[in-house]
């Protein structure tokens, strides 16, 4: 039981190998895996996914990153999910993330950043629908 939050493992983190390390961490942080995928996400996935950002100066370099190769996306479980999962991840810039979260171990800069986590129930759910059909979740 417990709420839930939405995750991709970017394609920087997947082009290094460590989908497996990465979802590990996860996994034994407490969280269980609700829906999961490996996927690319297209240039219109990008935009419509990061709308909210349309306007930042990075908008651009952004959906150029997340769209150059695959993802893994998830839907993930546990108690307080959207701000534990944050606080497994870490800061957004790897250079202000707290030792042993997953962007201090795996993330190269503010950008190619490893790993997404929402920052709300409410995009966790939105994103989690743009992403899973209701019956690709268990
Ligand atoms: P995330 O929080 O998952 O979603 C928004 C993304 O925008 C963020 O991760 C970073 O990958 C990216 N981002 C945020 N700030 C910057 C920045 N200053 N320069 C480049 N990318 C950024």
């Amino acid at each position: 039981a417990g709420n839930r939050t939405f995750t991709m493992l970017k394609p920087d983190a997947v082009e290094k190998g460590h989908i497996g390390a990465i979802l590990d961490q996860i996994n034994a942080s407490g969280f269980r895996i609700v829906a999961m995928k490996l996927t690319q996400m297209t240039t219109a996935d990008a935009e419509t996914f990061y709308a909210v950002h349309k306007e930042r100066p990075f908008f651009g370099e952004l959906v150029e990153f997340m769209t150059r190769g695959p993802i893994v996306a998830a839907i993930l479980e546990k108690e307080n999910a959207v701000e534990d999962f944050r606080t497994l991840i870490g800061a957004t810039n790897p250079e202000d993330a707290a030792e042993g979260t997953i962007r201090k171990k795996y993330a190269a800069s503010v950008g190619e950043n490893a790993v997404h986590g929402s920052d709300s129930d409410e995009n966790a759910a939105i994103e989690g629908a743009f992403h899973f059909a209701g019956r690709e979740m268990f």
